[in-house]
């Protein structure tokens, strides 16, 4: 076994020559210098002092060296660590610190800004107006009642007493929902009208839901969206809204009917309002009438006045508001209620042409489209 060459000179070992090691000093330097960010460091960090780092390479030739070049080597290379591990200790203080000044302007909130420039949304009159008039009943007790827009012919038509031939089960005038398709890909029953399903063309069928769901005495309130087959005009939307109200009880009169027709006008127009109620015919109202609310605007005045003229009522002293009458005994019957010992009364309108009088809306069309423009000035009411 050769013993340890006492001789060794630790300059022969290349990565032990001082220069060599200056060398790795100055380029951890500059590449500390050079990091622009601290992912940059820490990378140079990496490169510079890690464990295969050419320093830390170096570090470990020493234990190669006969022992009396140790001191000198470990001394060497110590100090070029020192010096690279204080520089890098400089430089992250100095990126730290231009890294707290730089989010400290970035994530700055300026509380001085104005915080209420967003306008405010506005809630569309019809909805605002539907919900006005449902409070008023609501008020005296009625309950809501909702039902499906989509809705079985049989609610729709049958058990309100529209006979089979009834003209509004025509496709011209509803819109029938296509029926499922057969399972051997025919056509299934769609176009013809005999899928049993329609979007249903007035509030009336949430009358007989109601019924069927309750017990009497029911008082309900049903506003909602209905569907005919109209062409979108400045009087006319194939989608508009009613708003209908169903009395069922013992006793029930068409006086009844009255009183709260005049207590709804009341409350919507002003203590001087009145109803009257013209004949008319609905296959599930009988008697049924055409009613009628004296004009809020001219209260009559305008009649046989020409000096007058009032533009809300034409000059004719009343609006026409909607249907009514006393809910038919055979509607009763159809849903499970003793026409013998019950009697109701049923009466409903259309919301669109309310908001059009209450607020001179001329066109119908600026209900649909959606434009706030129309829709602010009707203000933010909750
Ligand atoms: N449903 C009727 C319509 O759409 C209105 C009405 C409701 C009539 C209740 C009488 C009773 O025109």
């Amino acid at each position: 076994m050769s013993a340890p060459n006492k001789s060794y000179d630790p300059v022969e070992v290349e990565a032990l020559k001082p220069e060599e090691i200056e060398r790795m000093r100055d380029e951890a330097l500059a590449a500390f210098a050079a990091a622009g960010d601290l992912d940059a460091l820490q990378e140079a960090k990496v490169a510079h002092t890690g464990g295969a780092s050419p320093l830390a390479l170096a570090n470990r030739e020493i234990g190669a060296l006969p022992p009396h070049a140790k001191a000198a080597a470990g001394k060497l290379v110590g100090q070029a660590r020192g010096a690279v591990n204080k520089a890098l200790a400089g430089r992250q203080a100095e990126l730290e610190a231009e890294r707290d000044a730089r989010v400290l302007v970035e994530e700055a909130v300026d509380v001085t800004l104005p915080h209420d420039r967003v306008p405010p949304g506005a809630r569309h009159p019809l909805t605002t107006m539907m919900e006005r008039v449902a409070d008023v009943f609501v008020s005296m007790g009625y309950e809501i009642a909702e039902g499906p827009e989509v809705e079985a012919e049989w609610f729709n038509f049958d058990a309100l007493n529209f006979g089979p031939d009834h003209p509004a089960r025509q496709m011209q005038d509803t819109f029938f929902v296509q029926g499922p398709k057969g399972a051997d890909g025919s056509k299934g029953a769609d176009s013809d009208g005999e899928s049993g399903v329609v979007l249903r063309t007035h509030t009336s069928p949430v009358q007989a839901r109601a019924l069927l769901d309750r017990e009497p005495p029911v008082y309900v309130v049903c506003p909602g969206r209905v569907y005919r087959t109209d062409e979108l005009d400045a009087t006319h939307t194939p989608v508009f809204h009613q708003i209908e109200l169903l009395a069922v009880d013992e006793g029930l009169t068409m006086a009844d009917l009255k009183g709260t027709l005049d207590h709804m006008v009341q409350s919507l127009f002003g203590a001087d309002m009145k109803t009257r109620l013209r004949p008319n015919y609905f296959p599930f109202t009988e008697p049924s009438a055409e009613m009628d609310m004296l004009c809020y605007v001219c209260k009559g005045e305008s009649v046989g006045n020409p000096d007058r003229p009032c533009r809300t009522c034409s000059s004719e002293g009343w609006i026409e508001l909607g249907g009514c009458g006393m809910v038919n005994p055979r509607v009763l019957t159809a849903c499970g209620v003793d026409p013998e010992k019950y009697s109701g009364f049923a009466f409903g309108f259309g919301i669109e042409r309310m908001l059009m009088f209450r607020h001179n809306v001329e066109d119908m069309r600026d209900m649909v489209e959606g434009d706030v423009r129309f829709t602010r000035p009707f203000g933010m009411e909750i």
